[in-house]
């Protein structure tokens, strides 16, 4: 079932009016509005994926014994399409389809093949085009997979929903584009060896989500997780990676190592910084060094990166004891034409010298 007609168009009885939708998208903040369909397909042990549908976007009605709402068998992924001079454009959606399937695969769950998932992708793209936002927004896609079947006993299980929903945004954090500031959690991790850390699986934000609200009472955007063992070692952020970038041009982020998701922003800004000219140094770097680096100015700027935040300068850390800022508190150079590089990619105003733009047809 991959072929595009396998997707069946229902008819949306009520779709918003254009003016509706204008005033919907006029200040959409991130992840509040949404468009009018979703895909959905389904999963059993005996017939594999079927019955994908586009349809107007509609609670779901689940049983209140699905596996999901127990045992939290729940994996997402997160992309934009762009609107750009050439046509409505993803950023190496091929990526996101990838991960899903690794997701897929720790949390016990089947694969969704990854033509059918770019398929059902741009079917809801397409079908919503006119809620991707002009100028700075986006329409940010959300696909997701949860475990439907009734049954309270603890196994994988058989049935699944597979599903993508739209959402036209703008920037992630409130102050738009300013440098971010960061809590670094003390009580908290977010993964460990062995565990979930490198899947995008509901359940590791879940455990995330009392150190986020910590690091919003302590007037924080982000949380910054440390490893587990030693308490000591960056790991990432709440919901985007970390880079570093040196006063001698170096750049460093964490390794992947199985606690920290793989991000597509991460992996594409690594490319980037190394055509830039800066060296890329994928290695441990320790808190007591960031501390010791932002201090001497060392470290002259980090930032945060992800499909939702895109680029963001990390202008301060907070932790229980203290604080440290970081270069000028701002947005630093590098960050800047970091982002500039990618955000041009992305939104097709420059070249796409490594063919991670896919124009939807
Ligand atoms: N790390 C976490 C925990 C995330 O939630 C995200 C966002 O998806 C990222 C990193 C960045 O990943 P990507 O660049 O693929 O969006
Ligand atoms: C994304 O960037 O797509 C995420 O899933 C992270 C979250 C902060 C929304």
């Amino acid at each position: 079932m991959t072929d595009k007609a396998s997707i069946k168009h229902i008819k949306h009885p009520s779709p918003t009016s254009p003016e509706q939708r204008a005033a919907l998208m006029q200040n959409p903040g991130f992840g509040k509005v949404f468009s009018d369909h979703m895909v959905t397909m389904k999963w059993t042990a005996e017939k594999g994926w079927h019955d994908a549908e586009i349809k107007a976007r509609a609670p779901f009605s689940i049983d209140p014994a699905a596996a999901v709402l127990h045992y939290a068998q729940e994996i997402f992924e997160g992309m934009k399409a762009y609107r750009t001079k050439d046509g409505i454009a993803l950023f190496r959606p091929e990526e996101n389809a990838r991960r899903l399937a690794m997701s897929a695969e720790r949390m016990a769950m089947p694969a969704v093949p990854e033509d059918l998932f770019i398929e059902a992708v741009e079917t809801l793209v397409r079908t919503d085009a006119d809620w991707i936002p002009d100028g700075d927004g986006s329409l940010y896609l959300r696909p997701f997979m949860f475990a439907s079947e009734a049954f309270l006993g603890v196994r994988p299980a058989s049935e699944y929903i597979f599903c993508v929903i739209a959402s036209p945004v703008g920037a992630y954090f409130k102050g738009g584009y300013k440098a971010v500031t960061v809590w670094v959690s003390d009580d908290y991790t977010r993964a460990a060896p062995g565990g979930t850390g490198a899947a995008k699986c509901g359940g590791n934000y879940a455990a995330s989500l009392i150190a986020q609200a910590e690091a919003t009472k302590n007037g924080c955007d982000q949380v910054v997780f440390l490893d587990a063992a030693e308490h000591r070692w960056v790991e990432e952020l709440g919901g985007m990676n970390v880079c570093f970038v040196m006063d001698d041009g170096t750049l460093i982020t964490p390794p992947l190592g199985g606690t920290i998701l793989p991000g597509i922003t991460r992996n594409s800004i690594l490319k980037l910084a190394q055509e830039a000219g800066l060296k890329v140094e994928e290695k441990p770097y320790s808190i007591e060094q960031w501390r010791k680096d932002a201090e001497s100015g060392k470290l002259r700027e980090a930032f945060a990166c992800g499909t939702a935040a895109v680029v963001a300068g990390i202008g301060a850390v907070r932790f229980r004891d203290g604080s440290f800022s970081i270069g000028n508190s701002g947005d630093g150079e590098v960050t800047a034409r970091l982002r500039a590089d990618l955000v041009g990619i992305q939104r097709g105003n420059a070249a796409d010298k490594h063919g991670w733009v896919r124009l939807v047809k």
